[in-house]
């Protein structure tokens, strides 16, 4: 098989030829920088992610010493409130421990629950879509998309209209560093950020404790008192609910609108059957899953494909590749506005699957109705240039001509 080099300009432009030979070639590749066993085919990832035996973190699977010296190697040490509050969330905490930061939010990302935001999203987008009316031409990532999530999860969290777009700035500082450059400038922007973000989010308990609100802070707060969680629980769940739906939902929508554009009969298809919206947005996760690269560690001997891999092995799921997959989805290179069924693995599957995964499609459908219904003419001004990495998927910017009614 030809080299797979996903740190390379060429996989950003077009990761889905090297996804093709890496499931061709039984779904399985070590790729050593980041010394994983990388699986392919859905049956498989899909499979790895219901296995409770398939971990997201070492701790009881290695020494501390060498969790230590792994973190050293990557540059992952050091950071005193980034460790405290980062590195350790519901995410990448397992079983009893997991199951107790989940079920303390889980029943405010419920579908009643986040339809109780739509009229305050619809505000959102709707002022946000009088600013562009006038323009001839906007990029659509800096100008709308970048606007729109972090307002929402402040929303949700409680957190007052004027400060959320700091918390742009700290998720993005935060998640560049999961990413490719782990240099020590990005390191202290990482640290700096997840500090303001704790002082931050330590000033506005103190309000909340005096006066609590209908919101997920409050309700945190509430179950800290009642001794569910610890305080150091509460600001990573808080801080993992900004960072896994921020960039995320910016890059799906960048993503989703570039593949309106490259399809322009399924434009077209949408704007004649607006009720279509409720398969575009699973089908703008499915083509361009914005989270492509989760991980997991194997608890037991486990065997994959028809090889077996020790205790302790990392696993790469590669949830963009699978959800290419011709065995599971027809023509899977084609985007299908009206596709259905549609099981993606976009928001993953198992005990880790996406909390806001009705958020982030709430977002999605509103903005896509709204910017269809007013721009009757969106053109691409110029192909966008998609970020490079393995765990990220998304256009940088996406310059588009409009003509609004
Ligand atoms: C917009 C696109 C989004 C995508 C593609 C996405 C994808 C994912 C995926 C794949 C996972 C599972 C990770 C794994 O398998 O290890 C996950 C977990 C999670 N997501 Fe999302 N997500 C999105 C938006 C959001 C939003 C908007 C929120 C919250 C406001 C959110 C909150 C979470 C949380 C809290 C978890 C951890 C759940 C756990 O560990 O039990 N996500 N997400």
């Amino acid at each position: 098989m030809t080299a797979f080099v996903p740190l390379s300009d060429a996989f950003a432009a077009d990761p889905y030829p090297s996804y093709a030979a890496l499931r061709e070639q039984e779904g399985l590749h070590y790729y050593k920088d980041f010394d994983v066993w990388l699986v392919s085919r859905f049956a498989e990832v899909q499979a790895i992610a219901m296995d409770k035996r398939l971990v997201r973190s070492l701790d009881g699977l290695v020494p501390p010493d060498e969790i230590a010296a792994q973190k050293r190697a990557g540059n992952w040490h050091d950071m005193p409130h980034h460790a405290r509050f980062v590195q350790f969330s519901m995410l990448d905490s397992d079983g009893p421990v997991h199951d107790r930061l989940r079920a303390q939010v889980f029943k405010l990302f419920t579908p009643v629950m986040v339809d109780g935001l739509r009229s305050s999203i619809e505000a959102t987008i709707d002022r946000l879509m009088d600013e562009l009316a006038d323009r001839r031409e906007v990029d659509f990532i800096e100008d709308l998309a970048a606007r729109v999530p972090g307002h929402i999860i402040g929303r949700l969290l409680g957190v007052p209209d004027q400060d959320c777009p700091k918390l742009r700035r700290w998720s993005e500082d935060i998640v560049q560093y999961f990413d490719i450059d782990r240099s020590d400038a990005r390191k202290a922007l990482a640290e700096a950020a997840t500090t303001e973000f704790y002082d931050y989010l330590c000033r506005l308990k103190a309000e909340k404790r005096r006066q609590p609100q209908p919101d997920l802070i409050s309700a945190l707060i509430a179950a800290e008192q009642a001794g569910h969680l610890t305080e150091d629980e509460f600001i990573s769940t808080c801080m993992l609910i900004l960072m896994a739906g921020h960039g995320s939902t910016i890059d799906v929508l960048g993503s989703g609108l570039h593949a309106l554009l490259r399809f322009p009969d399924q434009m077209a298809r949408l704007r004649a059957e607006p009720g279509l919206i409720r398969t575009a947005v699973p089908e703008m996760f499915r083509f361009e899953s914005p989270l492509p690269f989760f991980h997991r560690y194997a608890t037991a001997e486990t065997m994959i494909a028809g090889h077996t891999f020790p205790r302790g092995t990392k696993f790469g799921l590669l949830y963009g590749a699978a959800n290419r997959d011709p065995a599971q989805f027809d023509q899977p290179d084609r985007f299908e506005v009206g596709r259905h069924p549609n099981r993606h693995l976009a928001f993953g599957g198992g005990a880790h699957f996406c909390l806001g995964n009705h958020l982030a499609r709430l977002d999605m459908e509103v903005i896509f109705s709204s910017l269809l219904r007013r721009f009757p003419r969106i053109e691409l001004v110029e192909p966008p240039i998609y970020k490079r990495g393995l765990s990220v998927r998304g256009p940088k910017s996406l310059r588009i001509a409009v003509a609004g009614l």
